[in-house]
């Protein structure tokens, strides 16, 4: 099977990895650290001839329909069309989804720039912690949770006023401030049927105890022990499959990845959000404790078939993946540094250095991101895995260069 994987992070190198074990992998436009980038176009690579599969790996390009155009031209895409891709495109359409499949999630209102008075009346209505979110896409920076109201009500006059994030601001979702363990759950869906892989955990603050400013996730692990067995098959079932019936009756066909991110509440798990895509880095401490195919579940759910395949299985070893970050990273991460000891860091058993905001100077592999490299160990047990991740990621530098100490640390 030939395959092209769309994107250049951390998440399309173990995308390239895994489905390489039996697949042929390109990836476009891909990074200098992943094997197999070309920088051909997807649509040339396709008008080539004899492409089998087309994973996208980011929502931008979901959310901007090309699997719908490369669906059009007869190609087999894993990723929803643009109607699909809209769960992520609009934090107000998710919540309509959810709210009509009546599904668990936090109460909820938006509010476009025309209705500021009502969103601040709504606003005054809620308790702390205050969570207010940019409508579209927002590169991940769109949500603020605060504890202070006047923060909150500056934060949707900006969004809703200044415009804070263009299209993407012109909407906010103000809603119901939740609290407890943070999980993630892939389900690779068919159009009718899902199957849903291992929950994950990402760390998404940019500090040790969960401390500092958001990022895309510092770090992340899978398996989760303090998940109740057999938790994935009941997010299957009370999540993905009334959603995807709800995607059906408005004529969406939903080949791809759902990522649902929820928050283990007193009240049992509630969804945060949907993403139509893997997660970066959440999913990639999934995907590398696979030992079935994943070409072969990718490519049965994009011809809208999951029960051609079996169900996929997982290795019982752990997997802890730590990101090096580039200096100042979130704020305003210096790229262009000169990375050292990748090489050193691969000899670690069990190791694999994924390259996610990486580039080249004087030929050498240099940062080109906020978070740089992905370092991810397998081991027999979390505490072993996170030994090893952390043996090898003390084998990288560059000036600046930061990561988080606590990742699967057994106090989180
Ligand atoms: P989102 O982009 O919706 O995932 O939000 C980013 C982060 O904000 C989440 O990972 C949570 O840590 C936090 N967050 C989002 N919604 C809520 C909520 N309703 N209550 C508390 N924290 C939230
Ligand atoms: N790790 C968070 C995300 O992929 O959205």
């Amino acid at each position: 099977m030939k395959i092209v994987v769309v994107g250049s992070g951390g998440r399309e190198h173990a995308l390239a990895a895994v489905l390489g074990r039996d697949a042929e992998v390109v990836v476009t436009p891909g990074n200098p650290a992943i094997e197999g980038s070309v920088s051909t176009s997807v649509d040339d690579l396709v008008a080539a001839g004899d492409v089998d599969l087309v994973v996208f790996g980011p929502e931008q390009p979901l959310v901007a329909g090309h699997a719908d155009r490369l669906r059009a031209k007869g190609v087999r895409v894993f990723g929803p069309g643009l109607e699909g891709a809209r769960l992520e495109g609009s934090k107000a359409y998710m919540k309509m989804i959810l709210e009509e499949a009546r599904l668990p999630t936090a109460k909820w209102e938006s509010f476009t720039g025309d209705r500021l008075d009502d969103a601040l009346s709504y606003l005054a209505t809620m308790k702390p912690p205050y969570v207010i979110k940019t409508d579209g896409l927002a590169a991940g920076k769109g949500v603020l949770v605060t504890d202070s109201l006047s923060e909150a009500e500056l934060d949707v006059r900006a969004k809703l006023e200044g415009g804070s994030f263009g299209d993407a601001g012109q909407r906010v979702v103000i809603e119901e401030g939740l609290s407890g363990p943070e999980v993630s759950v892939f389900a690779v869906c068919d159009g009718q049927r899902a199957v849903c892989l291992p929950a994950a955990q990402d760390f998404k603050r940019v500090g040790d105890g969960d401390s500092g400013p958001n990022t895309g996730g510092m770090g992340a692990w899978s398996p989760l022990p303090f998940i109740p067995e057999g938790f994935e098959a009941e997010v299957n079932k009370k999540f993905i499959e009334p959603t995807l019936a709800e995607l059906r009756q408005r004529g969406i066909d939903y080949r791809g990845c759902i990522y649902a991110g929820f928050m283990l509440t007193e009240d049992g798990p509630k969804l945060l959000e949907y993403n139509v895509r893997f997660g970066d880095p959440d999913s990639q401490v999934v995907l590398m404790r696979m030992t079935s195919s994943l070409s072969e579940l990718l490519a049965a759910a994009a011809d809208g078939d999951l029960t051609k395949v079996a169900a996929p299985t997982f290795s019982n070893e752990a997997a802890v993946l730590v990101v090096a970050a580039s200096e100042n990273y979130p704020i305003a991460p210096r790229i262009g540094d000169v990375i050292e000891g990748i090489d050193a860091a691969r000899e670690v058993p069990g190791v694999t250095v994924l390259g996610a905001g990486v580039g080249q100077r004087d030929g050498h592999l240099a940062t080109a991101g906020g978070r740089v490299l992905n370092v991810i160990a397998i081991g027999e047990d979390t505490s072993k895995a996170r030994e090893l991740a952390y043996e090898a990621i003390s084998k990288i530098s560059w000036p600046g260069e930061h990561h988080r100490s606590d990742i699967a640390a057994a106090s989180v």
